[in-house]
């Protein structure tokens, strides 16, 4: 892996203004994601993990800090950035290939080139023989499969992903985070995963950014040094994961991140602000 600096987020700080009150979602934000890395975010809820995606996405703004994808700063949204957001968002007019096409307009590819790659993409999301439903005639982990199909459609740069697998049985879930895992290996696209569950964070993860809330801050960013494909069952995952669960909890200290992640090089310190929650 190259260790350029792919995505920048330095000091980043939203603030939001709700009722004439200012609610911090996320205060002086830092982490640096190499190409091709797959990193993992869990944090409890409202702790601004959807306000960071949307922000390194080019969807928000009104940040103070700054966020620079292959060295230039962050303004809008771009091709180069895809997102699978936290519900799926499909266009109710369109039928589901529309839908996934969306992901490739303004992409410059040929009519026929589109037409295999929402076919391919409708397989891959398990969901061949919907091409032509309309999203109302979906169950709600159909149509999320169906936004990560577009998310996924037009191989971008970086994607950043929701909660993506939140509404999926596990089966499915189990299935596509494989998928997921495959095509990051394969097309190594940087990717950028937000997830309440433990497991999956350190299943797809290289790394770990445990956030807390009130306001938002980076608590701990934990390496997971197990070789692909891990193995959920084993030892040293279940350590990671116990690992992960007590710095959620704001129990776990510098000394366990290192023996849990077999680190022989320096793991980032927590912030020198007390942790909340
Ligand atoms: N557009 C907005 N206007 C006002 N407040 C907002 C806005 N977007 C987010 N917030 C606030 O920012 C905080 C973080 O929200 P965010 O959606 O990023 O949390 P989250 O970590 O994604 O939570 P969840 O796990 O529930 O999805 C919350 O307090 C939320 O109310
Ligand atoms: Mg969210």
């Amino acid at each position: 892996m190259s260790v350029t600096a792919h995505l920048t987020i330095k000091n980043v700080t939203r603030q939001f203004s709700v009722d004439s009150q200012t609610i911090t979602a996320l205060q002086d934000v830092s982490l640096s994601v190499t190409e091709g890395e797959f990193v993992t975010i869990v944090g409890a809820s409202g702790c601004g993990k959807s306000t960071l995606l949307r922000l390194g996405a080019g969807l928000d703004a009104g940040h103070q800090g700054e966020i620079r994808h292959r060295g230039n700063v962050v303004l809008g949204p771009s091709l180069d950035r895809g997102i699978v957001f936290q519900e799926p968002r499909l266009f109710p007019w369109l039928t589901v290939e529309r839908n996934i096409a969306l992901g490739l307009e303004n992409a410059g590819v040929s009519k026929a080139e589109k037409k295999r790659l929402v076919k391919e993409h409708l397989e891959l999301v398990g969901l061949t023989g919907f091409a032509k439903a309309y999203p109302h005639q979906l169950s709600g982990g159909m149509a999320q499969r169906a936004g990560i199909a577009r998310g996924l459609v037009n191989r971008p740069d970086v994607l950043f992903l929701d909660e993506p697998f939140g509404a999926l049985d596990a089966i499915t879930k189990a299935h596509l985070q494989g998928e997921l895992q495959s095509i990051w290996s394969k097309e190594k696209i940087t990717m950028i995963l937000v997830t309440h569950d433990v497991d999956e964070a350190v299943f797809l993860g290289d790394r770990v950014v445990v956030m807390s809330p009130r306001p938002g801050r980076i608590r701990e960013i934990v390496p997971v040094n197990l070789p692909r494909p891990r193995e959920r069952t084993s030892s040293a995952f279940g350590e990671v994961r116990a690992h992960v669960l007590q710095s959620l909890n704001g129990t776990a200290s510098l000394a366990e991140t290192r023996a849990t992640a077999g680190e022989t090089k320096p793991v980032l310190p927590r912030p020198a602000i007390a942790a909340v929650g």
